[in-house]
């Protein structure tokens, strides 16, 4: 890795720790204004400064988001379906001329493994991370897990590993049973996701799991924005992942209004 792609990296995987706490609002790319993020920039005003880094679309950055806060940005590059269409049928969508034009530190895009458009969501990957290289700029694989996937360790490790082989410099995935498989098989640093909200308590305690299993930290969203204090949340999130709190130290922190 030349030192563009490290020092890019270090802003949002922080080396004091080398953990980091992405928060991760990008949703709307394919799901429009969902719950929590009507107005990305209401939701994400008072986080902001709890977080290492905003994974965000262009359009997101552009219109709602302070450019004078000093939280990195890894942007999400890929797009196309909605909700509504093929979700695998993704393309790149944003070019790393922008990606750099918005002094991002990362850029994201999501692989389908074993959905109807793997191979292309997975050449995809290799294009953007051959292009990234020229700039020094990180990419981040996201393991995207369509509707017929399961989201179990073998699955979940394919995934991250391929991500992995094609180059990417970090990878998003899913906690599972057995996490610390996937963590084995993949060789560049893991961050969680969320996935869909779930009571705060076990939000907190699926975190300690995946940091004590190998994870490099989270990417996560809605178990923070759609949370009942998404402030106390992201605050006991990052004491797990930067501090090494225990679950309860952690929900302490979140019920504090
Ligand atoms: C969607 C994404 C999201 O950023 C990712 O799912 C994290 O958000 P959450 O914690 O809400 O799952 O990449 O494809």
């Amino acid at each position: 890795m030349d030192f563009g792609i490290k020092n890019r990296l270090s802003r949002i995987i922080k080396a004091k720790t080398g953990k980091t706490v992405m928060l991760a609002v990008d949703h709307g790319y394919f799901q429009g204004p969902t719950t929590g993020l009507r107005d990305p920039g209401k939701t994400v005003r008072p986080l902001i400064s709890f977080a290492d880094c905003l994974f965000i679309t262009r359009g997101m950055l552009r219109t709602c988001i302070d450019p004078k806060s000093d939280t990195a940005i890894c942007l999400r590059v890929s797009g196309g379906p909605s909700i509504l269409g093929e979700l695998s049928n993704e393309d790149i969508t944003t070019s790393m001329e922008e990606a750099i034009r918005l002094n991002a530190s990362g850029v994201g895009m999501s692989i389908f493994v074993g959905a109807r458009n793997e191979d292309r969501t997975i050449s995809n990957l290799g294009r953007l991370v051959n292009e990234a290289e020229r700039f020094g700029m990180p990419v981040l694989a996201v393991t995207a897990v369509g509707k017929e996937m399961g989201r179990d360790a073998r699955y979940l490790g394919l995934a991250c590993r391929i991500a992995a082989e094609i180059g990417a410099h970090f990878v998003k995935t899913y906690y599972c049973e057995d996490f610390y498989k996937v963590a084995e098989g993949c060789p560049v640093p893991i961050v969680m996701a969320g996935g869909k909200k779930i009571p705060e308590r076990d939000a907190l305690q699926m975190t300690k799991n995946a940091i004590t299993e190998g994870a490099a930290g989270v990417d996560m969203g809605r178990n923070i924005f759609q949370s009942g204090n998404p402030l106390g949340m992201i605050k006991a999130i990052r004491s797990i992942v930067h501090k090494g709190a225990s679950v309860e130290e952690a929900f302490e922190i979140y019920s504090k209004k």
